[in-house]
């Protein structure tokens, strides 16, 4: 925005100082003039000698004094002002400082103001700490636009080398070709749907409706039971009317991208799955365990980020992307929910999703 240029804070600051001064001065001197010329002649004067002659020709006498002092005052007022002033107002010139480095594109710049706690070391503070947000979050956006690349790139970098081998091959099988850029093909497009899916969620651009999650974890897992079978998974849904307010699709993800979860990466043989829906006073809690290996402790905290995979994949037939949980975590917060991972005492886990329950009053 483009402003008429103005009088400085710390012009303005000082001309302050030295006009209160000079008024302070100004009122002190019209007080002490008064008070003489009240008592018509003067019997003791503030300095302590004595003189017998009238008020008026005192004042008169006193006056070119008390100019010299006024202009005194102004001075003194105008230059300690001056530089009272650029002491105080230093630190703003760093701020300012700070801001436009950061508009420069520069994020890991931080003021650090040193010295005791005031208004401007609390402005800088909430400052650095913005900054230090910003710049994660720009850092996990660069990160995931690089691993989302690269994960698109991989499934089109085994179509071409699939087609080379081919068009060089004269005894090529073209069914087998067909079968297998299909496979390919399918993950390309099941990974840019996931990524759809985690853009819209984070949006948050959806309809909100009264949903119940019991039926929606039933629909889940009933879609999921030959899944189950094949890996030899045990599926249990239990729980009451759990109703909650959202989107009935976008909460179908989150079952089902949980349900999932627990049935690949469980135990290999005679695993279990069990989804749980309760009722707390404010809130609707869905619960989903699983048995499975134990996981390495600090991993838990990882696995919500995207395209974080576990270690154990080679031994499944399951080939994840690693956004599963990220789509979770996700919707949840777009749910305005809380999503926590909790490893269960025989290994596998236990994933608790929190979401408001809805008003009562709402409609179904
Ligand atoms: N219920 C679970 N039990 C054990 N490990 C799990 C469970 N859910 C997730 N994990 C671990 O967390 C990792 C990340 O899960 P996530 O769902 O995000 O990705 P994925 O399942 O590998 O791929 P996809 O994007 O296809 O879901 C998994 O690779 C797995 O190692
Ligand atoms: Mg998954």
């Amino acid at each position: 925005m483009d402003r008429a240029p103005g009088l400085s804070v710390r012009l303005k600051l000082t001309l302050s100082y030295a006009g209160f001064l000079v008024l302070a001065g100004a009122l002190l001197l019209a007080a002490v003039g008064v008070f003489l010329l009240r008592q018509g002649w003067l019997q003791t004067n503030e300095w302590g000698s004595v003189r017998e002659s009238p008020g008026t020709a005192f004042v008169l006498g006193f006056a070119p004094t008390a100019a010299a002092v006024m202009v005194f005052l102004l001075v003194f007022g105008l230059l300690g002002g001056w530089i009272l002033a650029g002491r105080m107002l230093a630190p703003l010139d760093r701020i300012t400082e700070a801001a436009r480095t950061t508009a420069a594109g520069s994020l890991s710049h931080r003021i650090r103001l040193p010295g005791r706690k005031d208004e401007f070391r609390e402005l800088a503070a909430a400052f650095d700490m913005m900054l230090a947000q910003l710049e994660a979050h720009v850092t996990e956006q660069r990160r995931f636009a690089a691993n989302a690349s690269h994960e698109l790139r991989t499934p089109l970098a085994i179509s071409k080398a699939l087609l080379d081998v081919a068009r060089t091959d004269e005894n090529r099988d073209v069914g087998e070709l067909v079968d297998r850029l299909h496979v390919v093909n399918t993950r390309a497009i099941d990974l840019t749907e996931a990524l759809l899916l985690l853009s819209r969620a984070n949006q948050r651009s959806f309809t909100r409706n009264d949903v119940d999650l019991s039926l929606i974890a039933e629909e889940a897992t009933e879609t999921l039971l030959p899944l189950a079978e094949k890996h030899g998974v045990t599926l249990e849904t239990r729980g009451d009317i759990a109703r909650t307010s959202g989107s009935q699709t976008l909460l179908l993800q989150l079952v089902m991208n949980l349900v999932h979860n627990a049935i690949v990466h469980n135990l290999p043989e005679r695993g279990t799955v069990r989804v749980e829906t309760t009722v707390r006073p404010a809130s609707v809690v869905l619960a989903v365990e699983n048995t499975g290996e134990k996981l390495p402790p600090g991993m838990l905290s990882t696995l919500t980020e995207p395209f974080q995979r576990g270690t154990e994949r080679v031994h499944t037939d399951h080939a994840g992307v690693g956004l599963g949980l990220a789509i979770v975590k996700s919707i949840t917060q777009a749910h305005d929910g809380t999503l926590v991972l909790a490893p269960r005492a025989g290994g596998g886990i236990r994933v608790t999703v929190e979401l408001p329950a809805a008003s009562p009053h709402a409609g179904s």
